[in-house]
């Protein structure tokens, strides 16, 4: 694996790359979850990229970013071990310098769930991945479901500026126990993780409603909520049942595909998880 840290170095040796190109782009703490988008862009793809860069911006000032997982030499081993062929991990200095004062706003999706709560969030997202989707120049771009509304504006921005790469959805990793892989379970205490197993029981409990013909929207959110509100350490943020693609809250009997999705804190750690109910046609 080559590692470069600025665009320069990166756009040289893009040039040498075969393609299709498959892009990886991570916060850092590297997890398995990350690993299973890289070993899909490696079966997919002739070259596999990856961008490494901890994104102040899309960190709210009470947020994480202080203390957020990042471990280079290992993230690097594992990327390597997983065949990631060149690796991008720019500075700060290089992505906002002195001056910059741009930021890409995408509408409608960004303004219910994460973004209601999280001010500025994904503003600080579609600005970071516009920027490295332009420097990576990759044909495909693999992003987990596990964000699944990130995943949702990500393709909004792609479709809206015509950006010519395709976006590939990668399913959740989970640990056998169901707790979904996420950087962030690195801050959990073990009563915390036993607790934060609610948010996964819940969603197979809706799951199981719903594959016995549960269609009720409001019964359905009841279910996940009745399972994370048992938890002592679980306080929940929100827990949505709405529309696949436009995260409309749905209402009386849903029409699938809709998409479960929730956030809780559990301690002090902010998590998400989600499932589809359904499939598209
Ligand atoms: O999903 C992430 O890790 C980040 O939001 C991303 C896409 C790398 C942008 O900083």
């Amino acid at each position: 694996m080559q590692v470069v840290r600025t665009i320069r170095d990166y756009r040289a040796a893009r040039a040498e790359l075969a393609g299709p190109v498959g892009l990886f782009p991570t916060l850092g703490g590297v997890h398995d979850g990350h690993l299973a988008l890289v070993d899909r862009a490696r079966s997919e793809c002739a070259s596999v990229v990856g961008w490494l860069f901890l994104n102040p911006t899309q960190f709210g000032p009470n947020e994480d970013l202080d203390r957020y997982p990042h471990d280079e030499a290992f993230d690097l081993a594992q990327l390597e071990a997983h065949g990631v062929d060149l690796l991008l991990m720019p500075s700060q200095e290089e992505i906002y310098p002195a001056g910059f004062d741009t930021l890409v706003h995408v509408g409608g999706v960004t303004g219910r769930l994460e973004g209601e709560r999280r001010p500025g969030h994904f503003d600080g997202v579609t600005t970071i991945v516009l920027k490295l989707l332009n420097i990576m120049q990759p044909d495909r771009a693999y992003f987990g479901e596990k964000d699944a509304q990130q995943l949702r504006v990500v393709r909004q921005l792609v479709r809206d500026l015509n950006l010519p790469m395709e976006i590939v959805a990668c399913r959740t990793v989970r640990d056998p126990d169901g707790l979904a892989l996420s950087s962030r379970n690195a801050y959990l205490s073990d009563e915390e993780r036993a607790d934060a197993l609610a948010l996964s029981r819940g969603l197979r409990l809706v799951e199981a409603a719903f594959a016995s013909g549960e269609r009720d929207a409001d019964r359905l959110r009841a279910l996940v909520r009745g399972e994370m509100e048992a938890a002592p350490l679980v306080r929940v943020d929100y827990v949505s049942l709405s529309d696949d693609e436009t995260l409309e809250e749905l209402s009386g009997a849903i029409e699938p595909p809709a998409l479960l999705s929730l956030a809780a804190h559990v301690g002090q750690t902010h998590l998400i998880d989600n499932v589809t109910l359904g499939h598209r046609e």
